[in-house]
């Protein structure tokens, strides 16, 4: 289960990933109304997915209790791509996903109008989110110890590549793109301001009713307990939910409680060399 597609020199999951699969997603011919989400695994990418999909189901919540995350927004890199992309609803722009970084993607999504939604989390979370994720996925192998996963992923060597080089390709190519850069930590803090900085973006205002609908919707609660997002659909073998759940916290500084002191202080003085020069603001802080 756990095989491994090398692709660009970064490791993807072999169970759904394969060569032709990763390269078709290089040369996606995107439409103009298409939306598409890109994230770095584990950065909130399944409730940007829940989001966009109440934003755009008009009040129904027949899709949201039937259709499954990985249906309504297909990843573009995975190779049941054209049979998800067979079961869109036409009347509606296509919302797709993607953790492909801007160098493989990018030259795709800038020959086209396409809306980009890229969001990032505080890359400390991302890694002990993704620590435990490995140990829940069958399809990636089980990490050594907590300490080896901080080296591999200050190094970008694990799955998916480096979360930095993720970031800055892609805020590198937001003049060129029709980009909304936006974070975990805003939908965190601030869920209405942030919905309807998206649904403006979208062209796709929403009444204040509406954005109680869509709020009701993602909450951690609701997708804890919906099949339709939380991967309990998933068969035991690719994802052990004995071993874990994919909705596992839901919080902001979780980090604090895996990281000893000098985990952290290898993982500032990074940080710093790799995103000080970058002049972000970016919502959140580092200890
Ligand atoms: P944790 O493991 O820290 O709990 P992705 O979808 O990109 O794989 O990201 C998964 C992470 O997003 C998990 O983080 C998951 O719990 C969190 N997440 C998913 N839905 C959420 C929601 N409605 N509110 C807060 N966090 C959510």
């Amino acid at each position: 289960m756990d095989t491994v597609e090398v692709f660009n020199g970064i490791r993807f999951p072999g169970f759904i990933h394969t060569q032709e699969s990763l390269r078709a997603a290089c040369s996606f011919l995107f439409q103009d109304k298409d939306i598409l989400l890109v994230t770095f695994p584990k950065s909130g990418t399944t409730w940007m997915q829940q989001v966009l999909s109440l934003i755009f189901c008009q009040g129904h919540l027949w899709p949201i209790h039937h259709i499954p995350n990985w249906q309504r927004a297909p990843w573009l890199e995975q190779s049941n791509l054209v049979k998800m992309l067979g079961s869109l609803d036409p009347g509606q722009p296509r919302l797709l996903t993607s953790h492909l970084n801007a160098e493989a993607l990018g030259p795709a999504v800038l020959r086209s109008k396409a809306r980009v939604i890229y969001m990032a989390r505080n890359p400390k979370d991302v890694l002990v989110s993704f620590y435990h994720f490995h140990k829940l996925a069958n399809f990636l192998p089980d990490p050594n110890s907590f300490e080896d996963f901080v080296d591999e992923f200050l190094e970008g060597k694990g799955f998916f590549g480096s979360w930095f080089e993720h970031v800055k390709g892609w805020l590198g190519l937001k003049p060129d793109l029709n980009m909304l850069f936006v974070t975990y930590e805003e939908l965190h803090q601030e869920p209405r301001t942030t919905l309807q900085k998206l649904s403006d973006f979208l062209g796709h205002p929403l009444k204040s009713e509406e954005e109680d609908f869509v709020l009701e919707h993602c909450s951690f609660s609701f997708m804890s307990q919906s099949s339709m997002v939380n991967y309990s659909l998933v068969p035991k073998e690719v994802m052990d939910t004995s071993r874990g759940r994919f909705l596992r916290k839901g919080v902001m500084e979780d980090w604090k409680k895996h990281f000893s002191p000098e985990q952290n202080e290898k993982f500032n003085a990074i940080y710093q060399a790799k995103m000080g020069d970058l002049g972000l603001h970016l919502p959140w802080t580092m200890d």
